[in-house]
């Protein structure tokens, strides 16, 4: 499948496991990727590998998704070298566990700042920049947005927030031909996922079965980002091998 031909396609925190896996599989589909997450020499080796397996062009850049002059600088960019920007993929995100009473306001920003507000940044970007063929958007929530485990507040609200911020995106985007839809990623097998101290600590127990490969993960963003998904808009996909359905 070549969905993405001559699409030009923004994922963020494609230095880290699940947005490598989105990078891989839109410029597997012909997609020019660029590649943006805070770690900027990662980024940079993501873009050189996916251009050595899959060919094309693709560009990695440091960013700060919390800080908008750096999400400016990044869309920039890429419409200064590419002309056009399709897809927008906001992944980067960021966990840390406290309890309710251990919280800092300083805390609740620092995730709010990454979870939420990189996505409306980047969002923000697609109105003011999006060509007439528009840009589909897909935010990499989480099942945290709908249930969750105790030490998680800030991320928890952030991703719900998130849901929240992809159907505005739906309303608003409708006539610049601006679709968003997020995903919520169960259990999948990256650091993020086995740094998680509820789940070394067994307060929060994953049976084997029901931990996915970024690459499920990718592969759901892939649909909703293409035109297949061209009547799909301001709903969320869990991808989480069914936890959510399980009482
Ligand atoms: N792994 C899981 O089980 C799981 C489950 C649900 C949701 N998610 C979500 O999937 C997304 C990707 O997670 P992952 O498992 O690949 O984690 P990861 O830690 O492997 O990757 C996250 C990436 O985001 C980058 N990043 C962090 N802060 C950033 C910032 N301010 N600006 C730009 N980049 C930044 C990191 O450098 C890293 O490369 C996250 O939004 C996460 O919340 C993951």
């Amino acid at each position: 499948m070549q969905r993405f031909r001559d699409r030009v396609a923004i994922v963020t925190g494609a230095a880290g496991g699940i947005g490598t896996a989105i990078a891989d599989r839109l410029q597997a589909e012909g997609a020019v990727t660029i590649v943006a997450d805070l770690k900027q020499e990662a980024a940079k080796a993501v873009a050189a590998r996916l251009t050595g397996d899959h060919g094309g062009q693709a560009l990695g850049l440091g960013c700060d998704v919390g800080v908008e002059s750096q999400v400016e600088a990044v869309v920039r960019e890429a419409l200064d070298r590419f002309g056009r920007l399709d897809v927008i993929v906001n992944n980067a995100g960021l966990m840390t566990f406290k309890t309710l009473a251990e919280w800092t306001e300083e805390d609740w920003l620092t995730v709010i700042r990454v979870d939420l507000l990189g996505a409306a940044h980047f969002t923000k970007q697609a109105f003011l920049h999006g060509g007439e063929a528009g840009c589909a958007i897909v935010n990499v929530a989480s099942i945290h947005a709908v249930q969750t485990s105790a030490n998680a507040a800030p991320y928890a609200a952030a991703k719900a927030a998130m849901l929240s911020l992809t159907r505005t995106t739906s309303i608003e985007g409708r006539d610049r031909k601006i679709r968003a839809n997020a995903v919520l990623p169960g259990a999948i097998d990256t650091p993020m996922l086995w740094d998680n101290p509820n789940v070394k600590s067994g307060a929060e127990t994953i049976d084997p079965a029901s931990v996915g490969a970024p690459a499920d993960i990718a592969a759901a963003v892939a649909f909703l980002a293409s035109d297949e998904a061209r009547f799909v808009t301001g709903t969320s996909l869990a991808v989480d091998g069914g936890r959510l359905a399980k009482l």
